[in-house]
């Protein structure tokens, strides 16, 4: 088993070449340490877990078995990409869960930010639970654990919380990528195959658009987030900011204001952007948007967006701000 310490000399794989020569490595590593057993993965579509299984996919093929829970907080396309990528284009054996009901059942009038972060990620376990109960032979559990959670916490990834599973379903860990960085996890994920948006995805919080749909989560608004940060994502990528951003999205707090629409008066939710850099998620600084993209932005968001009638740009570095809005 390897340890949890880097070693001083292991070099930082920084090209193709040296990825290939890790994946080599761990895929050597794997099929020793799985044998003909089974193991479990909950796939959330995001770099580290899409990273881990495919190099699973590679070292034991079939015997990786991928939980997708949709929990409906993720962003538009992404319960779609992670299908077509692992089960259509690198067969793996993905069980998808639509558990967006549930989820939103267990959320509905809970406005308190820390409560709504405990609902999702102890919802999460339940569902993932059953899903592995309904398994058999499953030995392991692989995790896309990776050096800065060692470095930061206890090795237990605190947002996919598989750490909580009950006693006798505590599977040996598989943790193939626990001493690499993030840098390191992308050049291995591109030498993989995976697709460039999921490689160089920017940081995404495990309780998802639930924390950007602020206060208690309704179906209206959770649509308005989805579709005005989908909006924002297509035009920072047509316009160059996508990789020169450190994180941007939109958040749609619960509380509306009057506007006009065709004549007519509306009563709607405000869309706020954010766009900020950092280092280290500590002290963040507002990127610099041009204000025509903003317009365009907002023209967009107001005319494409149902119960959306005004957009706001966050000005507030963190501090005093935090990045995201709960
Ligand atoms: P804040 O808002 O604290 O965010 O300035 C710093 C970074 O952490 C992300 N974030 C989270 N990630 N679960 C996560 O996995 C969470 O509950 C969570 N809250 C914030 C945030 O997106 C930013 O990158």
């Amino acid at each position: 088993m390897q340890s949890n310490v880097r070693p001083e000399t292991m070099e930082r794989i920084t090209t193709t070449e040296l990825a290939e020569a890790f994946i080599e490595e761990q895929v050597k590593e794997l099929k020793e340490q799985i044998g003909d057993k089974k193991v479990l993965l909950a796939l959330s579509g995001g770099v580290d877990s899409s990273v881990v299984a495919a190099l699973l996919i590679k070292a034991v093929g079939q015997q990786l078995v991928c939980v997708h829970v949709n929990h409906g907080l993720l962003r538009k396309g992404e319960p779609e990409q992670v299908v077509e990528v692992f089960r259509n284009q690198m067969n793996a054996n993905l069980v998808y869960v639509d558990a967006v009901d549930r989820f939103l059942d267990k959320l509905a009038g809970v406005a308190e930010p820390e409560k709504k972060r405990k609902i999702i990620g102890a919802e999460f376990i339940r569902v993932f639970e059953e899903e592995a109960r309904k398994l058999d032979g499953i030995e392991f559990l692989a995790q896309g654990t990776i050096y800065p959670d060692i470095l930061e916490s206890d090795g237990v990834k605190a947002h996919h919380n598989v750490g909580g599973l009950p006693e006798d379903l505590k599977f040996e860990l598989v943790e193939p990528l626990k001493l690499l960085f993030k840098d390191e996890v992308r050049v291995v994920g591109k030498a993989l195959g995976l697709p460039d948006n999921m490689v160089y995805r920017q940081p995404f919080p495990g309780p998802g658009l639930g924390v950007r749909c602020l206060g208690a989560i309704t179906r209206d608004r959770l649509e308005a987030v989805r579709e005005s940060d989908a909006i924002l994502r297509d035009e920072f990528a047509k316009n160059g900011l996508e990789g020169k951003v450190w994180q941007y999205f939109t958040a749609v707090p619960d509380f509306r204001s009057v506007g006009v629409k065709d004549g007519k008066r509306t009563f709607a939710y405000p869309v706020i952007i954010r766009a900020v850099n950092t280092k280290d998620a500590m002290t963040a600084t507002v990127e610099d948007v041009p204000f025509s993209l903003l317009q365009h932005i907002t023209a967009r968001i107001t005319a494409e967006v149902p119960n959306v009638n005004r957009v706001l740009f966050d000005l507030t570095p963190k501090p005093s701000a935090t990045i995201e809005w709960e």
